[in-house]
């Protein structure tokens, strides 16, 4: 197959450079591993920030440096402030495509605060955001000429003499490897937040695959330390409570129904707050009784039917028991403003992108906004690249070597359990790389991921079927996991201070002086990784920008 554009993931990024590039006349085609309703743009359910009007409460000058504050000065200012520039424009456009956001008693859309600023920023359809913008750019796609290719998942990136020639990709239907060509490709395939198992907001396909292909393609991954863990998901089964909850008034309290924190503060804080306190002893509820029926049922039906569904719950009259849970990574695929990569004609966004804007720490409702905004823009930086560009030939020694590595899964003799493996994964990540990390848990878990890593190689299908093998995705996805892992814990290691969602109990304080840099691993050989900080922004840089907005960063 030949297509101009192909994007890979389905989420809110994917489908809006799907979109775009469709919209400049091209053939494009867009790739998911599985049902397109199931990412994590999905599940982001409490809003999208964006200023609609300049008051004397709020300013695109404001979004700006309270996305600056919580990056914790590893920000980009220019991307930062193009996202923030261009929100309102794609409010209007979501708004044009059929997104029904909740309005006020006047018609206007409705806002709520979310952590982090002290404005009302958040644009919402009750709390399932993100699974409606999904839902219209789905149908969009589907609607305008987008070929939807779900259930293949892609397993590289095929270059030619070093120009991007298209993907290699497992076709579920028949476990057959096959290739694509492209003039130009979208990585939009999400984080991997899911890898801590057990401990994650995200749906288990969340396992970094391609921040993996990414790396074994010798792109540079950057800040992958930085792993934002929500301070409220259920507490037997990390699913999100979204942050709509607190931003309508919430409250999180202990057994004694003591407030003993600022539900409003960054996630990474107040994460900080509640295993601090879980750790003094305490369990941590929240409370919705004083909010009535109505407004739940109106504005946070999902956290209703969450906590009913997922742990028999009715917050009306009940409390909610909730634990901090893996559910947003600020790291991912180094990118230029424009999308642009390490690999001409390779564009990302969204989640698996380092966009240069959550820095280390993202607010809640930015990351539906970067994944529209980047995604849009993804699309056309794409599109203009396919329209200059030519098709370059596919190796089929790339195809070959994908087919005898699933093949050596589909035939191999099995020898572990592959749930036992990933539920051990995420345990010790959880543990060891978690809201608290220091040089002695990080390397356990370094260890144990090293371990996996061998044993993994005798993970194969005990189920021989070709025809939609889950199994054998697993496998594959586990093994991604495993390489997203060894980068991340390593590039923890290596952050010997504690910033934004970063801490270590060892080096407790933020330490500008070495680290206010951004942190690079890149594949040099296989097995062998290097880490390197970036040279980043100087202090002087920062008291420029003070100086801009009149107001205390950092
Ligand atoms: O809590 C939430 O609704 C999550 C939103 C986000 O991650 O931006």
């Amino acid at each position: 197959m030949l297509y101009d554009v192909i994007v890979v993931g389905s989420g809110i990024s994917g489908l809006y450079a799907a979109l775009n590039a469709r919209r400049a006349g091209l053939h494009v085609a867009l790739v998911c591993k599985s049902n397109p309703l199931r990412s994590n743009s999905a599940v982001a359910s409490g809003g999208i920030n964006a200023v609609l009007k300049t008051t004397r409460n709020d300013s695109i000058r404001e979004h700006i440096a309270d996305t600056l504050n919580g990056a914790d000065k590893l920000g980009r200012f220019s991307a930062a402030s193009a996202m923030a520039a261009g929100a309102g424009e794609i409010i209007e456009e979501l708004q044009s495509l059929g997104v029904k956001f909740d309005t006020d008693e006047n018609g206007a859309i409705a806002q709520r605060p979310f952590g982090g600023t002290k404005a009302k920023r958040t644009c919402y359809i009750a709390d399932r955001t993100g699974a409606s913008i999904t839902q219209t750019l789905l149908v969009q796609c589907r609607k305008e000429g987008v070929e939807i290719f779900q259930n293949h998942v892609m397993l590289s990136i095929a270059t030619f003499d070093g120009k991007l020639s298209g993907i290699t990709l497992l076709r579920r239907r028949d476990s057959n490897v096959i290739a694509f060509a492209c003039k130009s490709l979208v990585l939009a395939g999400g984080g991997f937040a899911g890898i801590y198992r057990g401990h994650s907001t995200n749906s288990q396909e969340s396992s970094g695959d391609i921040l993996a292909i990414a790396l074994r393609s010798k792109m540079r991954l950057v800040n992958m330390e930085f792993v934002q863990f929500h301070p409220t998901t259920l507490a037997n089964s990390g699913t999100l409570i979204s942050e709509a909850a607190r931003g309508e008034g919430a409250y999180i309290v202990d057994e004694n129904g003591v407030r003993f924190t600022d539900e409003l503060q960054t996630r990474d804080k107040l994460s900080r707050d509640i295993v601090r306190h879980q750790l003094a002893g305490h369990t941590i509820y929240l409370d919705f009784r004083h909010l009535g029926e109505e407004l739940i049922d109106k504005k946070l039906p999902s956290a209703r039917k969450h906590a009913l569904n997922g742990a028999g719950i009715d917050i009306c009259s009940e409390l909610l028991p909730i634990t901090p849970s893996a559910h947003y990574t600020m790291g991912g695929i180094w990118s230029r403003n424009d999308t642009s990569t390490d690999i001409p004609n390779v564009f990302v966004c969204g989640e698996c992108a380092y966009s240069g804007v959550h820095g280390a720490n993202r607010l809640g409702g930015n990351s539906l906004l970067e994944a529209a905004y980047f995604g849009r823009l993804a699309g056309s930086e794409a599109a203009t690249a396919a329209k200059k560009g030519v098709f370059h030939p596919i190796d089929y020694a790339i195809v070959a070597k994908e087919l005898r590595y699933v093949e050596s899964i589909l035939e191999g003799e099995n020898r572990f359990n592959i749930n036992t493996m990933r539920r051990n994964l995420g345990n010790n990540l959880y543990n060891n790389a978690g809201v608290f990390r220091t040089h002695d848990s990080l390397a356990n878990a370094l260890e144990y991921v090293h371990y996996l890593m061998k044993m993994s190689s005798g993970l194969c299908c005990i189920n021989k079927e070709r025809n939609d093998n889950v199994e054998l995705l697993s496998i594959i996805e586990f093994r991604n996991s495993l390489t997203v892992a060894e980068a991340m814990v390593m590039s923890a290691l290596a952050r010997e201070e504690s910033r934004g969602s970063h801490y270590r109990n060892d080096f407790p304080e933020k330490d500008d002086k070495n680290y206010e840099t951004n942190t690079i691993i890149r594949r040099l050989a296989k097995a062998f990784l290097r880490i390197s900080f970036e040279s980043h922004l100087s202090s002087d840089w920062w008291d420029r920008i003070r100086r801009l907005f009149h107001t205390q960063i950092g």
